[in-house]
């Protein structure tokens, strides 16, 4: 199984603490923040990881992150040309570096700890399909994308930023999905914010009943706001000195 780090995108909502660089490459308490997900692949085992980042940034991704060596694993590097282009325009770069394997991607801004090796073990046994993790978010969850589950923890629904959720499960960044996905995303039309949406790729894998969902204990999108990015420093701070991170 390889790996994807999604790391573009223009962060307008940081502005201006992105006007010169990108937001994956502001601190996360002590480390940037593109190094927890990266120590994310590491700890679930995979080898090779591309990192997708937008034009302007994506020689700072190099030069700080290099050949990977100093994490344990391999770093491959693509440009997303168009930054508002949306998460599965992002994934797509990855089709002839993933080839016939599977792919754990991760948004590069998600702060969050888990198990991903037994998940990415189990994943590959798996014959086809996609796994999607959630959170429960009891406020908000119409910023984000929305899971509906039944009591067996069948997905029943997905949709991105509903007006009225059906559950207040949010869609994080972590997803797990097989070689197929690049014909899936072939068969996208950008939404009406323009991007080719995660949530209507997940939906192809719903309507074919392959799609599965773990739900996470906590999780941050470091990169949604100012404030969002403040919590992120301060719970991951408090992980440290308590070991927990
Ligand atoms: C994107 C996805 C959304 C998901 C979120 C998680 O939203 O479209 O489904 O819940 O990432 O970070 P965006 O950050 O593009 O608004």
């Amino acid at each position: 199984m390889k790996g994807v780090i999604l790391a573009g995108g223009l962060a307008t909502r940081l502005r201006p603490l992105t006007l010169v660089t990108n937001k994956h490459l502001l601190p996360i308490y002590n480390k940037p923040m593109i190094y927890y997900a990266i120590e994310s692949m590491v700890k679930a085992g995979i080898k090779e990881v591309l990192i997708t980042s937008s034009p302007d940034h994506s020689g700072d991704f190099a030069s700080l992150l290099k050949s990977g060596e100093d994490f344990g694993l391999k770093l491959f590097y693509a440009v997303q040309q168009n930054p508002k282009g949306g998460i599965s325009d992002a994934v797509a770069l990855a089709k002839e570096f993933v080839l016939d394997q599977k792919i754990l991607v991760i948004l590069g801004d998600n702060i969050f700890k888990t198990d991903l090796k037994s998940a990415v073990q189990k994943f590959e046994h798996k014959e086809k399909g996609a796994l999607v993790y959630g959170v429960k978010m009891p406020t908000d969850s119409k910023q984000y994308g929305v899971i509906e589950m039944d009591k067996q923890g069948r997905v029943l629904s997905i949709e991105e930023k509903p007006e009225h959720p059906k559950s207040d499960i949010a869609q994080t960044g972590i997803y797990m999905y097989d070689s197929r996905v690049f014909q899936f995303i072939e068969k996208l039309k950008p939404s009406g914010r323009g991007e080719l949406e995660v949530t209507d790729l997940n939906n192809f894998y719903l309507k074919e009943g392959t799609l599965s969902c773990e739900l996470l204990d906590w999780w941050i999108d470091a990169g949604t706001s100012y404030d969002e990015l403040l919590r992120a420093n301060n719970l991951v701070a408090d992980k440290v000195k308590k070991n927990e991170l």
